[in-house]
């Protein structure tokens, strides 16, 4: 089997990689990455000189490229995105090309290609907000109401990927994931800024009341999940992916990572709330366990803290990534904190 994954160096990407390679040790991998603030090869050092592996620097909105990356590729594996909600509040443009053009680009190539399964990996903000009172879990089933630039741009690479679906016979499948942590989580999403700064003794920024929830889930179970629906998931589904966690809201993550680093409270900085900020994310996972057996394995706390962990290990990985571009963006986005 020969996999092209696209976004390979990123967070998410890169893990999924490490796991692939690790559990399908005889396939192929062809990563296409084009290297954005958010691309970091040095996540997969552990793999560069593996013969199964192939890194090619590029663009999904770039055609040819894209055609020869997916040359006797059997399954794409689409993870390439702008991922920051913050950032595509600020500068929507990047979010447009990639996530929408860039998608649009792929699903071309994939027909040329005639690739035997195009997975889309797509988020559980295309589903909108939930009050904090209600007990509702978005599903397959909800409707979409995306509600920032980068939510939108999501939804609409959702729908081209069914449409070719429908229209061209392309064999997708499509997950949507709730909220994700783990190592080599860039340190703009709230975990990674949180522990870094904690480490760094920098004040942790919360927006608004702190109240908001997210579903929470550990990356690894997120990579199972993919393999799962690219094992046995039927061509043209969609399927709800989550965690573990019931309405925990930020301050008590937060609050969570400061007791895991002995800290004090103190260091929390309530500022001004994101624009549109989505109230509550909630997960309803019950079909990709009825149809194909999975489930979340990682706890949050036993996993928030193996993660915390693992960012005190490293903290050559994340101080590199937070000098030059990170610094200027993280002075725009929180002044002088
Ligand atoms: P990330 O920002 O860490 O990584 C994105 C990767 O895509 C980077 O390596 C970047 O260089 C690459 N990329 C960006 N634009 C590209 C382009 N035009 N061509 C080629 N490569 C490009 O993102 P992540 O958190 O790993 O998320 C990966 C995917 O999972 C995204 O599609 C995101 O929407 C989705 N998702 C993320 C989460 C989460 O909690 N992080 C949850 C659900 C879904
Ligand atoms: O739900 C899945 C989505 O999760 C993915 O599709 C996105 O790619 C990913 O970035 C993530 O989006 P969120 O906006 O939920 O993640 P973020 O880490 O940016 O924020 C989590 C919560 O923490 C949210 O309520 C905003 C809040 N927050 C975030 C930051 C960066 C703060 O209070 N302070 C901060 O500084």
């Amino acid at each position: 089997m020969k996999i092209l994954v696209t976004g390979g160096a990123g967070f998410i990407g890169s893990n999924f990689i490490l796991y692939w390679m690790k559990n399908h040790p005889q396939d192929k991998i062809v990563n296409l990455d084009k290297l954005t603030y958010a691309g970091n090869l040095e996540n997969l050092k552990e793999v560069e000189k593996n013969p199964n592996y192939k890194f090619i620097h590029g663009d999904i909105c770039d055609g040819k490229a894209v055609g020869e990356a997916m040359e006797e590729i059997d399954i794409v594996v689409n993870f390439a995105a702008e991922s920051h909600v913050d950032r595509s509040i600020t500068e929507p443009a990047p979010f447009i090309m990639t996530n929408i053009v860039g998608t649009q680009i792929l699903l071309d190539e994939a027909i040329k290609s005639k690739v035997k399964r195009f997975h889309h990996i797509s988020t559980d903000e295309v589903y909108g907000s939930l009050e904090l009172e209600d007990l509702n879990k978005f599903n397959e089933r909800t409707n979409y109401n995306p509600r920032s630039p980068y939510s939108a741009s999501k939804s609409s690479s959702d729908h081209l990927v069914r449409a070719y679906f429908t229209t061209y016979g392309l064999p997708i499948t499509i997950s949507n994931c709730s909220n994700n942590f783990g190592p080599y989580q860039f340190p703009e999403k709230l975990i990674p800024l949180a522990i870094t700064n904690l480490l760094e003794n920098k004040k942790i920024p919360v927006y608004g009341d702190g109240l908001y929830v997210r579903d929470w889930l550990y990356v690894e179970d997120h990579c199972r999940a993919v393999d799962k629906i690219l094992q046995k998931g039927k061509v043209g589904d969609t399927y709800c992916v989550g965690g573990l966690t019931e309405d925990i809201n930020n301050l008590s993550i937060v609050k969570k990572i400061i007791k895991i680093l002995n800290a004090n409270e103190e260091m929390i900085e309530f500022i001004k709330d994101r624009p549109g900020h989505d109230r509550k994310y909630a997960v309803d996972w019950s079909k990709i366990k009825n149809e194909l057996d999975w489930e979340p394995q990682h706890s949050f706390d036993e996993w928030l803290e193996k993660t915390v962990e693992w960012y005190k290990k490293n903290s050559d990985w994340w101080k590199r990534v937070k000098t030059g571009e990170y610094q200027e963006y993280y002075n725009k986005q929180y002044g002088k904190l």
